[in-house]
């Protein structure tokens, strides 16, 4: 005996990404904003400043990486029920990747889901982890292991925050930009070359083309079925690297840069790029005081840890590889000898 249950869909999620000084927000519900301690200091006043609402309220994590856990995210959850938050309520994401995953995903469980609006503060989550509706949060056995996809109803990407940041962060979000440019667009890549992105206007030029590659991937394939994981250039050697050195010598954007040149090393070899071409992207990387270079000291266990990484399977590893400048391919077949051969240059001598 058979009972058919028809769950045929049609869902809208499309939604704007408006990249220019915040507008004035104004809600008809409950509304918390979830931020951290460092970027409350620096700009809560202005936000608030700029959000009316039937209610506000503000929801301060811890800030790092360390804290993006279930802890934080029963933090989160808590408050809602405690100001009685219903399913019109919305959250306001309001910091970097660290605050825009957790809030997301927050927004995604809340009494089975919930809207939300990501207003990102680092280069990073403006280019990257703001858009494509990602979120989630570390646990025991790794980092984004658990999460959901929950598209935000708006994303505002107002500049004006990046003056307070870091400039190794900076840096960290230029590598993102650089991924963009690598993977699907040669015409940003050659922009980039040019560009100053100390220079206001040119960075927000940067932002919004990095934007617009990223929605046009995201718009052709949300759940990273086939070309979204292209985004995962440089992470599959990155997130190595970041487990070795304990997440403590180099920021996610740098490792993703080192990586960068290591699948390069790899395209050279199956000669899909060229010298030049990937001298070029070191060179783009150097401009930002991106570290290019990573002494492996145990070759066969940095291999052996590609298998850790939850987007390859047991038999394979999924390599990210430029097709020249603008273009890539994803690979599961690359030989174990290519790779080996690639790890040896960058081994201990
Ligand atoms: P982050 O959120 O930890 O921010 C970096 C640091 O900058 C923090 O100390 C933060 O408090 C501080 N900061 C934020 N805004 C600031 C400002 N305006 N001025 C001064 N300091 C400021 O890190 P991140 O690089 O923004 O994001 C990394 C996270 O994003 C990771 O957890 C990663 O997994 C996630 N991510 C998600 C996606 C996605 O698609 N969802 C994509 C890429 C990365
Ligand atoms: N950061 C990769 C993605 O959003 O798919």
């Amino acid at each position: 005996m058979q009972v058919h249950i028809s769950l045929k869909k049609v869902v809208d999620d499309s939604y704007f990404i408006t990249i220019d000084t915040l507008p004035k927000l104004h809600f008809d519900t409950k509304v918390a904003v979830v931020t951290n301690q460092t970027v409350s200091k620096l700009h809560l006043d202005y936000l608030l400043g700029k959000i009316s609402a039937k209610e506000l309220h503000v929801i301060e994590l811890k800030d790092g990486e360390e804290f993006k856990n279930q802890e934080s995210i029963d933090a989160i959850l808590d408050s809602l029920f405690e100001h009685r938050f219903n399913r019109k309520s919305m959250l306001i994401a309001f910091g970097g990747g660290v605050i825009g995953d957790m809030t997301g995903y927050a927004a995604s469980i809340y009494q089975r889901g919930i809207d939300f609006i990501q207003i990102p503060t680092t280069l990073l989550s403006q280019v990257d982890a703001s858009v494509g509706g990602k979120t989630g949060m570390n646990n025991r056995y790794g980092k984004n292991l658990v999460g959901a996809f929950h598209q935000p109803r708006a994303v505002y990407i107002d500049p004006y925050f990046l003056t307070t940041l870091p400039s190794r962060e900076f840096g960290a979000g230029v590598a993102e930009i650089v991924k963009m440019a690598v993977t699907f667009n040669k015409d940003f890549f050659e922009f980039l070359e040019l560009a100053d992105l100390k220079n206001p206007q040119v960075l927000q030029e940067a932002i919004k083309q990095a934007v617009q590659t990223k929605a046009d991937v995201v718009s052709q394939d949300e759940k990273e079925q086939g070309i979204r994981a292209a985004l995962n250039y440089g992470h599959t050697f990155g997130h190595v690297i970041e487990n070795e050195t304990a997440y403590k010598e180099f920021l996610h954007g740098e490792a993703v840069a080192i990586g960068m040149v290591m699948a390069n090393e790899v395209a050279l070899k199956m000669n899909l790029m060229t010298h030049e071409e990937a001298h070029r992207v070191k060179m783009l990387l150097q401009k930002y005081n991106l570290p290019i270079t990573y002494v492996i000291e145990d070759v066969k266990k940095f291999y052996e840890a590609f298998f850790l990484d939850k987007k390859s399977s047991d038999a394979a590893i999924t390599f990210i590889l430029p097709l020249g400048i603008g273009d890539v391919v994803i690979s599961d077949k690359v030989d174990m000898g290519t790779i080996m051969c690639v790890l040896n240059k960058f081994g201990k001598l």
